[in-house]
């Protein structure tokens, strides 16, 4: 905690108050942090305060008075300081940075943000995904790594994740594991009883499950991970055709991960490691870099795979990855709370060239996150400066709670002779052949397992070592019989020797989990 605070801006430290100077009355913001002393301390009027220690009171012993409008103000905005914490990914740190389109991509999407040589920038917010807020960043989780580029045409979200898969592939399953995963509401504490229970029911989580119990769970840091869109979207040209694609950061930092017995060490001594060591690395001024790169899959190639290309449990096994461009971070935010904590990333923050895919858990996503935002921090939460895109905001969207717009003019409605705003063509959203009827069935390409056996064999010795010690761990915690050994056939479907070796590790039954997972399809 120390070093993160010796490396944060010393004007970081003078934002709890409203400096006023004797001469300019409004100063902006970077006027008053350039002024360093002799402010004059203020009510939230503008108004000075003439005595910051002591209340007023009805004289020596008498009770305290309610015309004591500066602490009771000076009350009531600390009773006020917290909002809710992300449903989600409540612990994270941030950084602002640019992005640079290196290679020509103008044959595949026309979004001037991949224009070859455009700098845009960004702000990255990386993240745990089930403690709450300041939860520890040792936690074994998926990591978030979300990306907000304010292109000239609108902010485009990537809003992804360090590992290139999920948990599962379709939206309406994403409330029950998230209270699987989060503390058990009687004890409130995570319980891998609950965990698996919930898994067991989900055989494609099996190499999401994989991922994350191998090393990959627990990243050294957030320089050292890789990242990934998880989901395809949808790449779309000049000429409205388009492709799927599932882009990935590669870092060039390298990648590192902390092994089982490495984990309490690192948090003996923060909770905040990796938030640490991206503040200390930006201001060394050894500034974290990504490559993004970009696999594509044409229309008509989707039915090509024994998987669907669509679905969020899957990697794109033998597609190429071609250049995009690369992510520097080179400056943390002057206000954690005013940038970090009230971003607001969402899949559904899109610009021309750029759509979502029909991946159904991406498309629950698409609803979501603008959802959350709207009850997290309010109606005109667009309107924050960390949110506001750089480019105007023209529309009848009006009104609500803390509205800065300053929009002026009689006409809040389109059309109108009276005030004309265009309709742009280049914006209109592609077109997608469609048949058949509604439905709600299971997509038909599972393929369960596969990929987690690929996976699991794909890593060296020691990484093996250590998955079979971190999910045994937590497998021998569960006591529900059928829950453990539907887990342990789902591993063993994946591949026999991980299934033998967590076997051993728990002290089961490997015929009996062998003959479940003969029972088994993909
Ligand atoms: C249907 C599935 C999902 C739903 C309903 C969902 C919902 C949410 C919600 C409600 C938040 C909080 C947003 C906020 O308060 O600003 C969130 C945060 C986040 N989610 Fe998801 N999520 C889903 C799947 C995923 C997947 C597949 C990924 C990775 C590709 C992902 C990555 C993230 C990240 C990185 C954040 C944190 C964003 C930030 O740093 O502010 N989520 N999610």
């Amino acid at each position: 905690m120390s070093n993160l605070l010796a490396s944060q801006p010393a004007r970081t430290l003078l934002c709890g108050l409203v400096m006023l100077s004797g001469v300019a009355a409004f100063a902006t913001g970077a006027q008053a942090q350039s002024q360093t002393n002799a402010q004059t301390l203020t009510k939230d009027n503008g108004a000075p305060v003439g005595d910051n220690q002591n209340s007023q009171t009805a004289g020596p012993g008498g009770p305290t008075l309610l015309q004591d409008v500066h602490l009771v103000q000076k009350l009531q905005r600390f009773d006020r300081e917290r909002i809710p914490e992300r449903v989600v990914h409540a612990t994270g740190t941030g950084a602002h940075g640019t992005f640079t389109a290196t290679d020509d991509l103008s044959d595949l999407s026309k979004a001037r943000l991949f224009a070859k040589g455009t700098v845009t920038p960004v702000f990255v917010r990386f993240s745990t995904v089930i403690p709450g807020r300041s939860g520890a960043e040792t936690t074994r989780d998926p990591r978030g790594f979300a990306t907000k580029f304010y292109t000239q045409e609108g902010n485009f979200d990537l809003v992804g994740n360090n590992l290139p898969i999920f948990f599962i592939r379709d939206a309406i399953k994403f409330p029950d594991m998230i209270h699987a995963l989060k503390p058990d509401p009687v004890t409130n504490v995570q319980e891998p009883e609950r965990v698996f229970d919930f898994f067991s029911h989900v055989p494609e989580a099996t190499h999401m499950l994989t991922r994350v119990y191998s090393n990959l769970g627990t990243p050294a840091n957030y320089r050292q991970m890789h990242g990934s869109s998880v989901h395809a979207l949808k790449l779309v040209n000049a000429r409205g055709g388009y492709v799927y694609g599932k882009f990935t950061w590669t870092s060039r930092q390298g990648e590192r991960n902390l092994r089982p017995g490495e984990i309490a060490a690192v948090q003996g001594k923060s909770t905040s490691h990796a938030t640490v060591d991206l503040y200390d690395s930006i201001a060394k001024g050894a500034f974290p870099v990504w490559d993004l790169t970009v696999q594509i899959i044409k229309p008509e190639e989707l039915d090509k795979f024994d998987f669907d290309p669509l679905d969020a449990t899957k990697v794109w096994t033998g597609v190429p990855q071609r250049k995009v461009g690369t992510m520097v971070l080179n400056r943390v935010p002057d206000n954690f709370f005013e940038a970090t904590e009230q971003v607001a990333m969402a899949p559904g923050n899109l610009v021309p060239g750029i759509e979502a895919s029909e991946d159904r858990m991406l498309q629950g996503r698409l609803f979501s996150y603008i959802d959350t935002q709207h009850h997290r921090l309010g109606a005109n939460f667009q309107s924050l400066p960390i949110n506001k895109p750089l480019v105007p905001v023209v529309n009848n969207h009006i009104d609500g709670a803390a509205n800065t717009s300053g929009r002026t003019g009689r006409v809040n409605y389109e059309p109108s002779r009276l005030a004309q705003v265009k309709e742009d063509p280049n914006a209109r959203s592609s077109q997608l052949p469609l048949a058949g009827t509604t439905q709600q069935a299971r997509i038909a390409r599972t393929l369960n397992f596969q990929q987690a056996g690929e996976f699991y064999r794909a890593l060296p010795a020691q990484e093996r070592d250590d998955l079979i010690a971190n999910l045994s761990g937590d497998l021998k915690r569960v006591k529900n019989q059928d829950s453990l050994y539907t887990m342990l056939s789902h591993f063993w479907k994946a591949d026999a020797d991980y299934g033998r070796r967590l076997v051993k590790a728990v002290g089961a039954d490997g015929a009996k989990v062998a003959t479940l997972a003969a029972g088994l399809k993909e």
